[in-house]
């Protein structure tokens, strides 16, 4: 292995890294996932966000904080086409053809014409995030 090779090699590797360190594995009981939102600093203050990968599943979800004490739960798969949709600021944008979501899942610009997958969570007064895993809510 030349130099180069080598160093495109530990490059993959620690790119591979960082990639999996931006998803946490959550351990689902009962088809429910709890959150103490201390322990995840991006969930403490608006506009922050946590993307979870439930251990029983190969599915993606982010957590998405809104206001104080307001979390969103979506899907990340687009509603167009089924491209995975990426976190930009404020907003969700499709990579393949431009959609827009709101943090909370709706739709501000098409193509999509059907909001994000949401996934309905509550934050207890102890600050824990309980995430039902048991389907999108309509
Ligand atoms: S798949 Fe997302 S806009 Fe087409």
């Amino acid at each position: 292995m030349d130099r180069r090779e080598f160093v495109g090699v530990a490059a993959s590797g620690w790119l591979g890294a960082c990639a999996s360190l931006m998803t946490t594995t959550v351990i689902p009981v009962d088809g429910t996932v709890r959150l103490r939102v201390r322990n995840h600093p991006n969930l403490d203050r608006p506009g922050g966000y946590l993307k979870i990968q439930p251990a029983d599943s190969n599915r993606v979800l982010y957590v998405l904080a809104l206001d104080s004490n307001e979390y969103a739960v979506v899907s990340p798969i687009c509603k167009h086409l089924g491209c995975t949709v990426d976190i930009d600021g404020p907003r969700l944008l499709c990579p393949c053809h431009g959609s827009m979501y709101a943090r909370d899942g709706g739709v501000l610009r098409g193509p999509t014409e059907a909001p994000l997958d949401r996934f309905p969570a509550t934050l207890s007064s102890d600050g824990v995030l309980t995430i039902s895993l048991q389907g999108p809510r309509s």
